[in-house]
């Protein structure tokens, strides 16, 4: 039977919002330069796929260098006319916030997009990307307004004031595991500080940032302002990275190509911003709340099929309840079983591709070849689509691979720990420092811990809770800057010092 569908109908099946067939079925093929849908230049497209089913969705464009330097000179021409940076900031938070509204107003089509896309389940979507992406430019449109220079104490014969202006024109590069929410973290504030830019969307994900750009039209966003070149990394992202008349980029993604990004920014001192890859820990004191240690460690590491950067893969579970805490996450988690994302009841999906589905399961390979023992998991489901069982890992050592490299996946590894010390020293153990957790009543050992952990953000007694209004970013090799709250604005801002004399 299915071998009689359309090829649309048969990836996008399930798809109950009319709306997405209709953008599917509009074929999506074009970049956003100018203000213009334009194919790219090479007339080369390529293929999104549904995790799923993995059948393609759809047919998109493949920008590559040249069409980002067209896309360039439409930024920077927007820019230095003023088309935005002029405008006045409470018009630029009226533009913010009507993005806000259209966000709201095709949430529906929006989640079933980015469910169909990448695979997280649809209810997920709507609530933690769509409604969060409407959440964070309604953030920024408060922004405009209340960016301030300084008057500073100088010579009586002189004055000097600070302004705060845009960089120019910056490269927004970003991954596959939140596609709206990671376009938006970043077009949000690049926008309120009156920058121009050029968003490379993931070649896994392409197809909400596509539709974001005609929501950014329909809000009247004027041309050349926000260009979007869908593509590859090392076509359209090196191009961005290498650019010479880009004057910023912000990046998330691998810690690999994290720092290919800082080595092509060389050539014009780019100013970057990174936001890496993670192993975080999450440590769990015997005086902890354990019944919601458990539940938060099992969320925390399974949501989005463990394709969060701040997942808490590392388990440390103090050595007395090491036993009891791994079978109850054990038991918990096999209520966590793979289904389609469409089903609003599904809980989780499959991993986003076929590369790094077989990238999981290597690791998991790799972890039992160590030693480590499967306690639930450790095999894909089977069948049609990329998904991979829930999959804890026992007895594992903080030196194993598994505990030591990114797995992107439905993958934990529970680590025991003997005492406090033992478990900052384990937990810091890492290359990476974006995040990490402490279970415990005592709020002394939790602030201790906290203080002592070596990461961007510290949960206590919860777990993955984030806030455009909190800083997020990383330590060590997750990253430098610090995206949402104040301090965006100064990763999107320049401070320009002005002498008068008296
Ligand atoms: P990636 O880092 O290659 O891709 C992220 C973005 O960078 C994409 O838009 C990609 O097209 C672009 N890109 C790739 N190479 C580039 C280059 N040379 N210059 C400029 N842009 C480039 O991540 P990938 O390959 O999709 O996933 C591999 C691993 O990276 C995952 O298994 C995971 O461990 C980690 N990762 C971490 C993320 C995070 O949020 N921290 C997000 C995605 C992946
Ligand atoms: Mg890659």
């Amino acid at each position: 039977m299915a071998a009689a569908l359309p090829a649309l109908e048969r990836a996008a099946q399930g798809a109950k919002v009319g709306a997405v067939l209709d953008f599917l079925r509009r074929s999506p093929t074009k970049l956003l330069i100018d203000g213009k849908w334009t194919a790219a230049k090479s007339g080369k497209t390529f293929e999104t796929i549904n995790p799923a089913n993995e059948e393609v969705l759809a047919l998109v464009a493949e920008g590559d260098k040249a069409d980002v330097d067209e896309a360039v000179v439409a930024a920077r021409r927007a820019f230095e006319e003023g088309r935005w940076r002029t405008i006045t900031p409470h018009q630029r938070g009226r533009y913010l916030l009507r993005i806000a509204e259209l966000i709201d107003k095709y949430a529906d089509e929006l989640a079933e997009l980015e469910s169909l896309d990448n695979g997280k389940p649809v209810a997920q979507a709507r609530t933690i990307d769509i409604a969060g992406a409407a959440g964070i430019f309604r953030y920024f449109a408060g922004w405009p307004s209340k960016i301030y220079g300084e008057t500073n104490p100088s010579d009586p014969g002189m004055f000097n004031y600070t302004l705060r202006e845009p960089i120019g024109v910056c490269g927004l590069i970003i991954p596959w595991n939140f596609p709206l929410m990671m376009a938006v973290t970043k077009i949000a504030p690049a926008l309120a500080c009156g920058n121009t830019m050029i968003l490379k969307p993931a070649e896994q994900t392409p197809l909400t940032a596509i539709r974001l750009g005609e929501l950014l039209q329909e809000a009247g966003i004027p041309d050349g302002v926000v260009n979007i070149i869908t593509g590859f990394g090392p076509g359209a992202g090196s191009a961005i990275a290498e650019h010479p008349g880009i004057d910023k980029v912000a990046f998330t993604g691998s810690t690999e190509v994290g720092k290919l990004i800082l080595q092509a920014s060389a050539g014009n001192l780019k100013r970057v911003s990174l936001e890496l890859g993670g192993k975080s820990p999450n440590i769990v004191f015997p005086d902890a709340d354990l019944a919601s240690a458990v539940k938060n460690a099992m969320t925390g590491v399974f949501y989005n099929s463990g394709q969060v950067c701040a997942a808490g893969t590392r388990i440390f579970v103090q050595r007395d309840i090491y036993d009891n805490f791994v079978a109850d996450l054990t038991a918990a988690s096999e209520r966590m079983t793979p289904g389609n994302p469409l089903d609003p009841q599904t809980r989780l999906g499959p991993v986003v591709s076929r590369e790094q589905f077989d990238r999981v399961l290597g690791y998991v390979t790799a972890g039992r070849h160590e030693g480590a023992r499967v306690t639930i998991g450790g095999e894909a489901v089977g069948g049609k689509g990329y998904y991979v069982k829930p999959t804890i890992f026992a007895d594992v050592r903080n030196d194993m691979k598994i505990a030591q490299e990114e797995i992107f996946g439905p993958v934990a590894a529970a680590i025991p720990f003997k005492d406090e010390d033992d478990a900052v020293l384990q937990g810091n153990a890492t290359t990476y420092g974006l995040a990490a957790a402490v279970w415990s009543r005592d709020i002394r050992r939790a602030h201790r811990v906290a203080r002592a952990l070596k990461a961007g953000t510290v949960w206590v007694n919860c777990y993955g809770v984030t806030d455009t209004a909190m800083p997020f970013g990383g330590y060590k090799q997750s990253g430098f800057g610090r995206e949402g709250s104040r301090h965006v604005i100064d990763l999107f801002t320049q401070i320009k010092s002005v002498y008068v004399k008296l």
